[in-house]
């Protein structure tokens, strides 16, 4: 039934959710799909848009609305990007390559993941206007900096310091399904046989462990992924980063330098004091630590402590155009979206990630006509209850 669908049978994001369901693997989508814990996190994401009323003013000419919006000195088409997602072979293969040409067609900015199936330069190449870098700290800080030197020699046109990863979380779907292990419990393997069509783009592509390309420099053991895979469980995370590597980091990067997972307003504005340039509200799409707060509760106190010292912007849980809005009006600058993109992605490969995107554009462009804000420029906390 899926290969029968198209992408424009999808008509929100929650229509791709179920398409890219029904085609990956469970061990594969568990790992995209799943939070840490009991997941209490993934609901409270979900929970917390419910808690706002956007208060629509009528009479207002919105035959034109305008969601451009300027970061860091470029205009992009929409208040949203793509949010940097691992490991992303296991959905496509080449996916990374697929978001980057989506996000760039889009005209809408798209962070690779440090620990993405991509190698930083291709990507960068891709995209040479729309591509940002995820860094994620190395044990071996040589290689975090190293890392650093490649992406702005590849002209990545942004660095995006993750540090809410001190430790991996546990997330309690993949201990079950063995993800990440050699050796797969049997009936993980014959669950995948229900999924032929992910089995024979994984198997036409060669099979084998997921490839994190911009780390096999790094790795003593060879280049195979294989050997890249041993390499980086050796090397990540580093629970020993700190505020010191944040300095170190700002000072090697000469462009827009950002640090997600940010939730304490104090430690936004100590962001600022280090002269970083914007934060990403985030609990990681409920994936790090499950008794976190949402993103979206945390906005208001960090817009009060930073004011307009560095940028804001903010994921974790948005799936409609409308949270985005939500989001604008609550002071932050820009969205990013990490599971809608890839359902789009999974399910029809660039053109449901492009997909994706469309549906979210649109339910911006209704929203800000429903509320009778022509401009993103003028949208505030006065159109929430
Ligand atoms: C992530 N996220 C993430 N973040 C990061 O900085 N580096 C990474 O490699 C990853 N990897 C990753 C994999 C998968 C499968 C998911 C779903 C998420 C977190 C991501 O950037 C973002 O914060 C969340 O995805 C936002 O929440 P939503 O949009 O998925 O609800």
């Amino acid at each position: 039934r899926g290969s029968a669908m198209k992408p424009a049978d999808a008509i929100n994001i929650e229509d791709l959710h179920r398409i890219a369901k029904r085609r990956t693997p469970k061990v594969a989508f568990d790992y995209f799909e799943g939070g840490a814990e009991d997941e209490h996190g993934l609901a409270r994401n979900e929970a917390e848009f419910r808690r706002h009323r956007l208060l629509p003013r009528y009479l207002v000419d919105v035959s034109q609305v305008d969601q451009r919006t300027t970061l860091f000195g470029r205009t992009y088409a929409s208040p949203f990007g793509l949010a940097p997602t691992g490991v992303n072979s296991l959905l496509r293969p080449g996916a990374e390559r697929m978001l980057a040409d989506a996000a760039a067609a889009a005209n809408i900015p798209y962070v690779l993941s440090g620990l993405g199936t991509a190698r930083l330069e291709d990507i960068a190449q891709a995209a040479p206007q729309h591509a940002w870098f995820q860094l994620y700290a190395a044990k071996d800080r040589a290689i975090s900096e190293d890392q650093i030197r490649r992406a702005a020699d590849a002209g990545m046109n942004a660095l995006m310091y993750t540090v809410d990863v001190p430790v991996l979380s546990k997330r309690e779907r993949d201990l079950r399904n063995g993800f990440g292990r050699p050796r797969l419990p049997l009936r993980v393997y014959l669950e995948a046989l229900r999924h032929p069509a992910w089995l024979f783009d994984y198997f036409r592509h060669g099979g084998g462990p997921p490839f994190f390309e911009t780390w096999a420099p790094y790795s003593k053991g060879g280049g195979s992924a294989q050997a890249v895979l041993q390499a980086v469980g050796e090397l990540w995370p580093a629970p020993d980063h700190t505020w010191r590597d944040v300095e170190r980091f700002r000072r090697l990067w000469p462009g827009p330098f950002i640090l997600k997972g940010i939730l304490h307003p104090e430690d936004a504005v100590r962001a600022a004091e280090l002269g970083v340039d914007g934060v990403l509200v985030s609990n990681h799409g409920a994936r790090q630590l499950d008794a976190a707060p949402a993103a979206l509760e945390m906005l208001p106190a960090i817009r009060v402590a930073v004011g307009d010292r560095l940028a804001i912007l903010i994921d974790s849980g948005f799936r409609r155009g409308s949270h985005i809005v939500i989001a604008r009006a609550l002071g932050a600058q820009m969205v990013f979206l990490g599971r809608p993109v890839l359902y789009g992605m999974a399910a029809f490969g660039r053109a449901g990630a492009a997909r994706a995107i469309e549906i979210l554009r649109q339910e911006v462009e209704i929203t800000l006509k429903q509320i009778g804000c022509p401009s993103l420029e003028v949208l505030g906390p006065h159109f929430l209850l």
